[in-house]
């Protein structure tokens, strides 16, 4: 039996949120437009990873900013690098290859499985890609590289994280959604979407999870040192708090 943990993200108001942080076993998802603070995120969470003296794989296909990564990281930035497991995908399989090669990497001393982003290389590809068959065949492999990251957190019961683009959601104004559409809701078992409000102020809100209410947000700003919290969660009157447990158990 195989116990489930919280993951804390650095940023009170979405550990809040969350009940504790991201959990362990399952794929979560964060999307949100360009410069919501999706990159900033990861990074934060591999700090916090790595100074819990886990190791972190990290997938990037946007070529990280090492600056940015210094300052979140502090000082000790370099002892942490060398348990980052770094890998820059620079095309939508090289991505399918580094998550085919994610088993042979893992051991039990990993903390967390990052993919910055998912989609971007996939929409590439899709775009690139115009017939029907080649556009079947580009999403099916985007529910393969999902669903192995998932088989993944589970084996190791670790948290993975990964960012997702958005589409313009034609039913509401001013809304976003994450691409993959309903296909992806079987891999990923949570979904955190991220704004940026017109004074740099940010709102993270739980989109889907399997044991949170949908609609609960919180706030939080980006500063040198990454993601702060603004405040205490916000729970819309509309949604009653459900009995969601801290722990569970895995058979
Ligand atoms: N040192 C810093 N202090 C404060 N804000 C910063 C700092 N470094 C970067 N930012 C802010 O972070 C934002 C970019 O966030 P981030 O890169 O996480 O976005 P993203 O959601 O990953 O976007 P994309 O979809 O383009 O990858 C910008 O608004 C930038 O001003
Ligand atoms: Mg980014």
């Amino acid at each position: 039996m195989i116990r489930a943990y919280r993951f804390k993200t650095g940023c009170q108001s979405i550990d809040d949120m969350l009940n504790g942080g991201i959990e362990s076993g399952i794929v979560t998802e964060v999307f949100g437009r360009a410069g919501s603070g999706k990159t900033n995120f990861c990074i934060q969470l591999a700090a916090q990873a790595l100074k819990n003296n886990k190791k972190v794989a990290y997938i990037d296909t946007e070529e990280i900013s090492i600056d940015r990564v210094s300052q979140i990281f502090g000082d000790n930035v370099q002892e942490m690098l060398k348990n980052l497991a770094y890998y820059n995908a620079n095309s939508f399989s090289n991505q399918q290859q580094a998550i085919g090669h994610l088993d042979d990497l893992l051991t039990n001393d990993y903390g967390i499985i990052i993919l910055d982003s998912a989609t971007a290389l996939y929409r590439l590809e899709i775009i690139e890609h115009t017939t029907p068959e080649e556009s079947v065949q580009t999403r099916r492999n985007l529910l393969k590289q999902l669903e192995m990251l998932k088989k993944l957190s589970q084996k190791y019961n670790i948290p993975v994280v990964i960012t997702n683009q958005v589409y313009d959601d034609l039913k509401h104004e001013n809304n976003v959604l994450p691409l993959g559409g309903n296909g992806t809701r079987h891999s990923l078992k949570a979904s955190l979407k991220f704004e940026k409000e017109e004074n740099g102020i940010r709102i993270a809100t739980i989109n889907r999870h399997r044991s949170l209410p949908e609609g609960v947000t919180c706030q939080f700003k980006i500063e040198n040192s990454g993601l702060i919290s603004l405040d205490d969660v916000e729970i819309p009157d509309e949604i009653n708090n459900t009995d969601d447990d801290e722990f569970r158990f895995l058979t």
